[in-house]
């Protein structure tokens, strides 16, 4: 990779001070302009949590696991016909929904959070050529997944981050879009992860989610009380989500799909 290139557009702030911009420094280092710390990075891949340890959810360790990780875009996983019937909507659609609400614009910094392997962030990244796409995941081996399958696609439009979504480690205001897919479920503390892509969107930006959720008639809330007690995951209705989005300060929550165990949600940063 060409040197001085890796963080574009993207204003990657230090976790250690919360104050510097990282920078890329000749030999390939990413050090902090404030505090001087240094940290890792494969590629365009940059680690913000070396020392983490394994996950300690079921769910959060399956998304670590090399298995699951290499089947998850396959239709064994996110594909899979079974899971589409119960969540009543396919990924294309899905796709086509989230990027519509988020009205992107041709040279838009779009942070994909909770990226997995990049489902939707190769695909945004490939139409917008003069835009960018940060992805932000808390699994190490789905980012590595995402890294290649970008760099397969001939994309360099992208950047990856280690990090946890309740302290997304990017200045305030600095991106156009944020949009989350099949993830908001899975986080430990989804109230803070929220406030942080408020924070960091710009004024008048569009965030975009699909989510697990209870499902409105009582076969799809036997279903997921069964989902939840084998595994933990509790989903999040439109109600649970307006409530969320708007103490975080967004404003015109759009309830853009509620079927089967799925929904997609919508809402705007205010001017101000
Ligand atoms: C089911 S995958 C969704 C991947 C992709 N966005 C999609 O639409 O298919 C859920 C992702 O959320 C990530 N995740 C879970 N908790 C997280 C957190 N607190 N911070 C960042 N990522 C998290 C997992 O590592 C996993 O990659």
């Amino acid at each position: 990779m060409e040197k001085g290139v890796l963080f574009g557009r993207a204003r990657v702030l230090c976790p250690g001070c919360s104050e510097g911009l990282l920078e890329e420094q000749p030999g390939g280092t990413i050090r902090c302009s404030s505090c001087s710390s240094r940290y890792p990075h494969e590629g365009r891949l940059i680690d913000l949590i070396p020392d983490r340890k394994t996950a300690d959810s079921l769910p959060q360790r399956a998304m670590e696991f090399a298995p699951i990780v290499n089947i998850y875009e396959s239709p064994l996983w996110r594909k899979n016909p079974l899971i589409t019937f119960f969540m009543g909507i396919t990924f294309e659609k899905e796709y086509a929904i989230m990027t519509g609400a988020l009205e992107l614009e041709k040279d838009a910094v779009v942070l994909d959070l909770a990226c997995g392997t990049g489902i939707y962030g190769r695909q945004v990244a490939s139409s917008l050529p003069e835009g960018m796409v940060i992805g932000l995941d808390l699994s190490l081996p789905m980012l590595r997944r995402a890294q290649e399958d970008y760099e397969e696609q001939g994309l360099s439009n992208y950047l990856l981050i280690h990090e946890d979504a309740a302290r997304i480690p990017l200045a305030d205001e600095s991106v156009g879009a944020v949009l989350c897919g099949g993830a908001l479920h899975l986080f430990s503390d989804l109230a803070a992860s929220v406030r942080e892509v408020f924070r960091v969107l710009r004024p008048g930006g569009k965030f975009a989610v699909s989510a697990f959720s209870p499902g409105g008639s009582p076969f799809y809330r036997w279903i997921s009380s069964i989902v939840h007690m084998v595994n933990g995951i509790k989903g999040v209705t439109p109600g649970d989500l307006e409530g969320i989005f708007s103490d975080a300060g967004f404003r015109n929550p759009v309830c853009r799909h509620a079927e089967g165990l799925w929904l997609i949600m919508s809402a705007t940063k205010g001017q101000g």
